[in-house]
């Protein structure tokens, strides 16, 4: 439990608004791993987010729509502590489509070649970073003064800035709580990878970058491999005095903490879900089913899975007519050249397999290119004798847990890409390479005949971990993190 205000900022609110025909909006839930975590532990803090509400609207919103009276997310009650963040659409585009997504996603997950270097996206950035720290400026002062004198002294709110849309905001943030002596605790979480000093030296302003994140008390990441990588960054960039240790780092008299903090989901949900959700997939009697549910993006190492799916029907004709590879494709970032491109290759391949392979009674591919909602997905997790969670780079992979969390009975199989954050810690995965097409369909083969016991063995450790280290245990972690913090860096009055 925190008794402190909590005050978290991310790009994305958990839900995103659409504007209907007659002008009224509606609301739906926000895809992605940032969502599902920060949700329900902004739900049990009653904390105040801060975000973005995905439309354009030419004055800020004034009221967030209630969402629909059949909308069964856990963010569905979350309304009225949220604060949306109003930008101009050109400016959004740049700072979105163009720094975010154009440079800083591909640069992170160590994919350069992708990265577009451009000053006036970065200018943007920076731009709109100062208002998303602006408007968590406001939020702080009237959380602030909401405190009885007693509070004052003993509470400490606690702002947490996430993601890679907001490297810089803090800057502003800190420089501001030191001109008004305002009480507070700033922490930033990254859910990407943080990539290795020869990659972030390739983005012209990486200081500014680092300054960013270290004008915290605490940054966090969810594997010690990117802390170092961050610490290695600092050191050699900005000449900073580090402890490797004891992960510090140290900036203009100030000591940063550094945290390996691996995200957990909402373990108990998700078996909840997967106990009473109904069977949504109509299978022939022999029928598995393989499951891949990802955003379309080209860190998910897509094409490469349906390559090795392909590799696997030709080489063991045995799985034609009794395994279908069920692919969910969430569309995403559709605005950005790339992810288009991603789109029609993917249609093209899953056409040409299908084309190469269907029978009148059977299909191999089940290409859903859409978002479902968590109750099918728990059922899809569920009724899946194989869970390919492939990522070419991935920051953690909430659905690799997710799938554990839903094998309540006759336990799946999880094949992992060790070029996940969860391929380090899900030790009993079967981990694949997905560049290696050809072992990717023998271990897939392999998942299809594994027997009941030692799937079951599998299953069990793979559960009991998560189960351990769900999305409340990360909360935990993170505010005795920050906790550590006041003890060091506090400067009451
Ligand atoms: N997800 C979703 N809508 C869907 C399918 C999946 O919101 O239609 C969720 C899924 O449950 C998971 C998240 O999206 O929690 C994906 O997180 P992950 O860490 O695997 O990847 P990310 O999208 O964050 O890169
Ligand atoms: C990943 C990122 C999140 C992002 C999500 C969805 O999970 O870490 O910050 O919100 O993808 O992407 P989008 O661009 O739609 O917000």
């Amino acid at each position: 439990n925190i008794t402190a205000p909590l005050i978290v900022v991310s790009n994305r609110l958990p839900f995103v608004l659409h504007k209907n025909k007659d002008g009224s909006l509606s609301r739906k839930a926000s895809a992605g791993g940032l969502v599902t975590a920060v949700a329900p532990v902004v739900i049990d803090c009653g904390g105040l987010w801060i975000g973005w509400s995905g439309i354009h609207t030419k004055e800020p919103l004034e009221h967030i729509p209630e969402s629909d009276p059949d909308d069964k997310a856990p963010t569905a009650g979350l309304l009225s502590k949220q604060v949306s963040v109003y930008i101009p659409e050109q400016q959004f585009d740049d700072f979105y489509n163009g720094c975010c997504n154009g440079t800083f996603w591909p640069l992170f997950h160590s994919m350069p070649d992708r990265a577009v270097f451009k000053a006036h996206t970065w200018e943007a950035y920076c731009n709109v970073n100062k208002q998303f720290a602006n408007s968590t400026l406001d939020a702080l002062r009237k959380s602030i003064k909401e405190l009885d004198e007693q509070e004052k002294y003993e509470t400490c709110p606690v702002v947490w800035i996430h993601d890679y849309q907001l490297l810089v905001a803090a800057t502003t943030v800190r420089q501001v709580v030191e001109e008004e002596k305002l009480r507070c605790k700033l922490a930033f979480f990254l859910h990407i990878p943080f990539p290795s000093w020869d990659i972030m030296r390739l983005f012209p302003w990486d200081d500014e970058i680092l300054q960013g994140m270290l004008a915290c008390d605490m940054v966090g990441f969810h594997i010690e491999d990117y802390c170092l990588n961050f610490i290695d960054c600092c050191s050699r960039r900005l000449g900073c005095r580090v402890d490797r240790n004891n992960m510090l780092v140290e900036l203009a008299g100030r000591t940063v903490h550094i945290k390996a903090l691996p995200i957990g989901i909402p373990f108990d949900r998700f078996v909840q879900l997967a106990e009473t959700t109904p069977k949504f997939l109509k299978l022939a009697e022999s029928e598995k089913i393989i499951l891949g549910v990802d955003r379309l993006d080209y860190t998910k190492g897509l094409v490469h899975r349906i390559l090795a799916f392909e590799r696997l029907l030709e080489k063991y004709p045995e799985h034609v007519e009794n395994v279908t590879l069920l692919q969910i494709s969430v569309p995403s970032r559709t605005d950005v050249r790339e992810y288009r491109q991603l789109k029609e290759e993917m249609d093209q391949l899953v056409g040409r397999i299908n084309g190469r392979f269907s029978m009148p009674n059977w299909s191999p591919i089940r290409y859903i290119y859409g978002g479902v909602t968590q109750e099918q997905l728990a059922a899809f997790y569920r009724d899946s004798a194989v869970a390919l969670v492939t990522p070419l780079r991935d920051g953690m992979n909430l659905v690799a847990k997710e799938y554990v969390a839903c094998q309540i009975k006759d336990p799946g199989v999880l094949i992992l890409s060790p070029f996940a954050g969860a391929g380090g810690m899900m030790h009993e995965a079967l981990v694949v390479n997905p560049y290696e097409i050809d072992k990717a369909a023998e271990t897939i083969h392999r998942a299809l005949h594994m027997p009941l016991d030692e799937r079951e063995v599998r299953m069990k450790q793979l559960r009991h971990r998560e189960q351990q280290m769900d999305v409340n245990h990360w909360m935990s972690s993170f505010l005795a993190t920050v906790g550590a913090v006041n003890n060091d860096n506090d400067d009451d009055p």
